[in-house]
């Protein structure tokens, strides 16, 4: 049996010794996250993040805020951490509480200081589709290639298509009104897909030496999964794990942005 799964954490380390290396001056970078209530998928992302800044020398400050508070006091603490002198980052994580709005919330972070690029001006690209095209050029010269975007979001599949053309890719992006998406599957030299739903890449769909991205976090009897079904984890083909995927790559890609927005005009 042959597997050949992408060694996602190693990429991410990699990332992180690197930016690590880059953190040479008298003060350290510093990441604001701004987390509102206690959601435990939050809890557990940001003490990821908190751990990654660790490990490299940023400083990360949590701010963790009552789920009730109004959009307006969130929007004047972003307003007051923005003139925070050695404020490099400032993330809001996501999902807020219904009540308030995000675009709002976002458009209070400076597009210099938003690293997890989800603002349309923002300075930075989101960090999953910057952490997809590195694992990408580390595996293959994307000239040419054919590659299939399976989601259309503002944070994945949007940003991903400008981020492959600049690499001379050939770009296709589907979602769930396309035809023939399974023979489009078979056909692409790459597929990425976030689409969210277990099993919906399987076996037979997966073709000899291609590459397969898989961006999903989904949760099957309270064990995560993503789109490509596990049984094809043993074919002879480049296929990112979930768990331990795109998702450390996400966070070594905030990182990244982080270090730009702390070296710029150095
Ligand atoms: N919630 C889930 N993923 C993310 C992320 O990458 N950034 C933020 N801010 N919230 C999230």
């Amino acid at each position: 049996m042959i597997i050949i799964l992408i060694d996602c954490k190693n990429i991410a380390n990699e990332i992180k010794e690197d930016v690590r290396k880059m953190i040479v001056w008298n003060r350290s970078p510093r990441l604001y996250v701004i987390q509102v209530g206690d959601n435990p998928a939050s809890n557990s992302y940001i003490n990821g993040k908190k751990k990654d800044c660790e490990e490299v020398g940023i400083e990360c400050i949590i701010i963790k805020l009552d789920e009730n508070i109004s959009e307006d006091t969130l929007c004047n603490l972003l307003d007051l951490l923005a003139c925070e002198q050695n404020c490099d980052g400032i993330i809001v994580q996501l999902p807020l509480p219904d009540h308030i709005r995000k675009e709002s919330v976002i458009s209070h972070i400076p597009s210099e200081k938003d690293v997890d690029g989800f603002r349309k001006d923002s300075e930075y690209a989101p960090c999953t589709p910057l952490g997809i095209i590195e694992i990408l050029k580390r595996y293959v010269n994307l000239t040419g290639k054919d590659c299939l975007i399976i989601n259309r979001s503002d944070i994945v599949g949007k940003p991903l298509v400008n981020l492959l053309l600049d690499e001379d890719a050939t770009v296709t992006i589907a979602h769930s009104k396309t035809q023939n998406l399974k023979e489009k599957i078979k056909q692409a030299d790459i597929v990425i897909t976030a689409v969210g739903i277990p099993n919906f890449i399987t076996k037979d769909m997966i073709m000899d030496n291609k590459i397969y991205i898989d961006v999903s976090m989904n949760k099957v009897d309270g064990k995560l999964c993503g789109d490509i079904s596990k049984d094809a984890y043993d074919c002879n083909a480049l296929i990112t794990p979930v768990p331990g995927g795109i998702g450390l790559l996400t966070r070594a890609m905030l990182l990244k942005n982080v270090l730009r927005s702390y070296t710029k005009g150095m």
